[in-house]
C-alpha cells in the first residue's frame, strides 16, 4: 500500500468510526444495515492500514478485539462502589410485601413507581468508562474486590470500546457501568456440541460456560466464545447525575450501551407483579436464559432514602422463577461406573429442551433413589433442571407406563470390568482397582483443573489411550513419547505436540496438587493443601499412621483410614514412583493467590443447612480466607446458619458483618 502516514490516520479514524457505528447495528441493536461481507472487508481493510503503520494502532481500534497474549493471573480491581447482591422474593405476592415494607419503611403509601427487569443468569461485571473509553472491566468478585478481566471483556464485541458522544452533551469524567454477561442458548448449545465431540466436558449450563470463558487467561480463548452482555445499572459515575434509574438506562443506551429491551417501566407495584408472570411465561421463548426478573425503586432519591440492609439495597429485589421441567421418555437406564468405583444409575432420555438447554441425560443418583421413585425404561418422565444442578427425575407419569414395564436394578457384576461389586451403605462398588471405568475417570481426575492440570487433555483422549494399552495408570502419561500419541485417532503432529508439551508443562507443580491428584479416597483439594503442608513431602505422608493422621484438624477417622489404606496398596506405592522418575517436581505448597477471600477472617455459627462445617470452611480456605473459632473485632464476616446463638450476639456487639446462609451462598456462586 502507498499511502502516507497523515493518509493512513486519517482513513484509520474513518474506518474505525464506520466499523464502531456497524458494530453497534449488529451487536447491540440486533439490526444490521450492512451485510458481513461488507463489514468484512472494511475490517480487512482496516487491518492492512493498521499492518503497515502499528504506531496507529489505538487500543481500542475494531481489531484489537480478538485477544491479546495470555496472563499468568489476574490482578484484582478494587471496586469504587461495592457491588451489592439482592434479597430475593419467590412469588408476586413476597413481591407485594416488599413494596409494604418500603412504603412503611419511607412512611409514604402512595404509588410508587418501579422499574422491572429480566434477571440475566450469567455473570455480573463492571465497566469502567474514563472520558468515555473503556479503561478497566472486572467481574463482582466478592463485591468489593473483583478480577480484572479487562482483556477478556473487550473481546466482547457487544461492549463499546469507546462511548457514543450524543448530540449536545459532553462525555461524563467516569462512568461505572454494571452488567451481566452471558452466553445465550444457541452459542452455549453449539459449544457444548463441540466440545463433546472434542471429548472435553461439556458446561453444566449457559452461566457457567459463560463464568468459564469470562476467567479464561487466555483471552484468544474468550474471543471465540460469543459472550454478550446487558447493563442494568450504574456504579460510581463523575460528571453526571440522574433523577430515576429509568433515566439513567436511557442515557446509557444513547452512549451505545446494551440494555434489555425488555425493561419495563412500572407505574405500581400490581405493574411489576404483572411483569413477573408474563416474563415466566415467556422466559420460555427467549434465546437466553432468565432466573427470575428484578424490580427497583425508579426514584434515585427514594432509593438512596431506603439505603442497603446486610449488603442488599432496600429499594430492590429479585423474584426468583421455579425451575424449569418438562417432560420427557427414558430411553434406557445404565450404570456408570465412576472415579471410585461407585455405580451410578443414569438415565437416558429422548433428548429435550428444558428451558432451552439440551438435556438427554439425568441422574438417579443410586438404587433407592430408583425404587423410591419406581423409575422405569419406557416411562414417561417429569426432569427439572435449576441452576447448576444435573438435571434430574422429579416423577414418573404412572398413567402414561407401557404394561410390560419392568422395575430397574443395578447389576450385580461392574458393568465394565466384569468385576465383583459390594454394598456400601446406599452405593454398590466395584473393588477391582484396575477396572478400565475407574482407571480413565482416575485419569481424568488426575488431569483435572485441581490436579496436575493437564491443559487439553480430554476424556475422549484418555480413553482411546487406555483401550489402547498406551497408559494403565495416571503415571504412565510421563513416560509418553509423541510417537505415541501420534497412533490414536484424530491426532496429527501439531495437536500431540500440544498434549506433550501440557503434560511436560504439569511435571512442575506443587505438593497438594500431587496429593490430590493420586486420588485418595476422601481426600478434596483442600485436605490435600492441609496434608502438604503438615507432612511437607511424599514419603512422610506416606508412612504416617492413622493416630497421627488423626491429630490433624479437620481429618476424622474416616479420611484418616482412605489415606492409610491407599499408601498400604503395593500398586499405588509404585505409582509414585513412577511420577518421580517421570520428571514429576514439586513445590511444598500453593499460595492462593486472588481468591474472593484473601485476607479475610470468618466465623462460623449456628447449622447450615446446605453445607457441612468442614465443607464451609474448606470452601472458605479455598479462596484464601481463615475460618476461626471465636468473633472478635479482627473477623470480617460471621455466618449465621439456624440458631446462631452467642457468637452470632457478639458480632451484632462488636458491629461485624454477619452474612446469611444465603448470602453466603451467593457470594461463593458469584452473585
Ligand atoms: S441489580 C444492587 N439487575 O443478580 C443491585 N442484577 O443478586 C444489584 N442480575 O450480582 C444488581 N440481572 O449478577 C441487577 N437486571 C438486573 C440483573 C441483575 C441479573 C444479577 C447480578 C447480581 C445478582 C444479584
Amino acid at each position: 500500500m502507498t499511502m502516507d502516514k497523515k493518509d493512513a490516520f486519517d482513513r484509520i479514524r474513518q474506518l474505525k468510526e464506520t466499523l464502531n457505528y456497524h458494530n453497534h447495528c449488529y451487536y447491540v441493536l440486533d439490526s444490521p444495515e450492512v451485510s458481513d461481507a461488507e463489514y468484512d472487508r472494511l475490517m480487512r481493510e482496516l487491518q492492512a492500514i493498521e499492518s503497515e503503520f502499528p504506531e496507529l494502532v489505538a487500543p481500542d481500534s475494531p481489531t484489537q478485539r480478538v485477544g491479546a497474549p495470555p496472563l499468568d493471573s489476574f490482578g484484582t480491581v478494587e471496586h469504587a462502589m461495592p457491588m451489592l447482591s439482592l434479597q430475593n422474593a419467590m412469588n408476586a405476592d413476597e413481591l407485594r410485601e416488599f413494596d409494604k415494607r418500603i412504603k412503611r419503611f419511607l412512611k409514604i403509601d402512595k404509588d410508587i413507581g418501579y422499574v422491572a427487569e429480566p434477571k440475566m443468569d450469567g455473570l455480573a461485571v463492571e465497566l469502567t468508562y474514563e472520558k468515555g473509553r473503556l479503561s478497566i472491566g472486572s467481574t463482582r468478585g466478592d463485591g468489593f474486590r473483583g478480577e480484572n478481566v479487562t482483556l477478556n471483556l473487550k473481546t466482547v464485541k457487544a461492549i463499546p470500546l469507546t462511548l457514543r458522544t450524543p448530540a449536545n452533551r459532553k462525555m461524563p469524567e467516569k462512568l461505572d457501568i454494571r452488567g451481566e454477561v452471558f452466553l445465550a442458548l444457541e452459542p452455549f448449545n453449539n459449544l457444548n456440541k463441540e466440545r463433546e465431540k472434542s471429548g472435553e466436558a461439556v458446561f453444566a449450563n449457559p452461566r457457567n460456560a459463560a463464568a468459564g470463558s469470562l476467567r479464561q487467561l487466555n483471552s484468544k480463548v474468550t474471543a471465540k466464545r460469543p459472550l454478550d452482555i446487558y447493563c442494568y445499572g450504574l456504579g460510581d459515575t463523575r460528571g453526571i447525575t440522574f433523577e430515576s434509574h429509568w433515566e439513567s438506562l436511557q442515557t446509557l443506551k444513547g452512549y451505545g450501551i446494551k440494555i434489555n429491551p425488555l425493561i419495563k417501566s412500572c407505574a405500581n407495584i400490581e405493574e411489576a407483579a404483572r411483569y413477573f408472570e408474563e416474563m415466566a411465561e415467556q422466559r420460555n421463548a427467549l434465546p437466553y436464559e432468565i432466573d427470575g426478573v428484578v424490580i427497583k425503586v425508579n426514584d434515585l432519591k427514594l432509593q438512596a432514602e431506603l439505603g442497603e440492609i446486610s449488603r442488599s439495597p432496600r429499594w430492590a429485589i429479585a423474584v426468583k422463577f421455579p425451575p424449569v421441567q418438562e417432560n420427557t421418555t427414558i430411553i434406557d437406564i445404565f450404570a456408570s461406573v465412576g472415579r471410585t468405583g461407585a455405580l451410578t444409575p443414569v438415565a437416558k432420555l429422548e433428548p429435550v429442551k428444558v428451558g432451552g438447554v439440551i438435556v438427554s441425560r439425568a441422574t438417579l443418583h443410586n438404587q433407592d433413589e430408583v425404587d423410591r421413585k419406581d423409575v422405569r425404561v419406557g416411562d414417561t418422565v417429569v426432569i427439572q433442571r435449576a441452576g447448576d444442578v444435573i438435571p434430574e427425575v422429579v416423577a414418573v407419569i404412572k398413567s402414561k407406563r407401557p404394561p410390560e414395564s419392568q422395575a430397574y436394578r443395578l447389576p450385580q457384576n461392574c458393568p465394565v470390568c466384569g468385576g465383583q461389586v459390594i454394598k456400601e451403605e446406599a452405593f454398590l462398588r466395584c473393588i477391582n482397582s484396575s477396572c478400565p471405568a475407574q482407571v480413565k475417570e482416575w485419569i481424568k481426575h488426575f488431569g483435572g483443573k485441581n490436579g496436575m492440570d493437564i491443559d487439553g487433555l480430554g476424556f475422549k483422549h484418555i480413553e482411546q489411550m487406555v483401550e489402547r494399552g498406551l497408559i494403565q495408570n495416571p503415571a504412565d502419561l510421563y513416560h509418553l513419547t509423541k510417537e505415541d500419541i501420534l497412533t490414536l485417532e484424530r491426532f496429527a503432529e501439531k495437536s500431540a505436540q500440544n498434549i506433550v508439551h501440557a503434560i511436560e508443562k504439569s511435571r512442575k507443580t506443587t505438593l497438594p496438587r500431587i496429593i490430590y491428584s493420586l486420588g485418595i479416597r476422601n481426600v478434596g483439594i483442600q485436605t490435600a493443601r492441609v496434608l502438604a503442608e503438615e507432612f511437607g513431602n511424599i514419603d512422610n505422608l506416606k508412612e504416617a499412621k492413622e493416630d497421627r493422621l488423626i491429630e490433624i484438624r479437620d481429618i476424622g477417622p474416616e479420611v484418616a483410614g482412605s489415606i492409610t489404606d491407599f499408601f498400604k496398596e503395593k500398586n499405588n506405592l509404585a505409582l509414585i514412583d513412577k511420577l518421580i522418575s517421570g520428571g514429576v517436581t514439586y513445590e511444598r505448597a500453593e499460595k492462593v493467590e486472588g481468591g474472593k477471600f484473601e485476607g479475610k477472617t470468618f466465623v462460623l455459627t449456628g447449622t447450615l443447612e446446605s453445607y457441612s462445617r468442614s465443607d464451609a470452611k474448606a470452601l472458605i480456605e479455598a479462596e484464601g480466607g481463615k475460618v476461626s473459632g471465636s468473633v472478635s473485632k479482627k473477623t470480617d464476616y460471621v455466618v449465621a446458619g439456624v440458631d446462631p446463638g452467642s457468637k452470632y450476639e457478639k458480632a451484632v456487639e462488636l458491629g461485624v458483618k454477619v452474612l446469611s446462609e444465603e448470602e453466603f451462598k451467593g457470594i461463593m456462586a458469584g452473585d
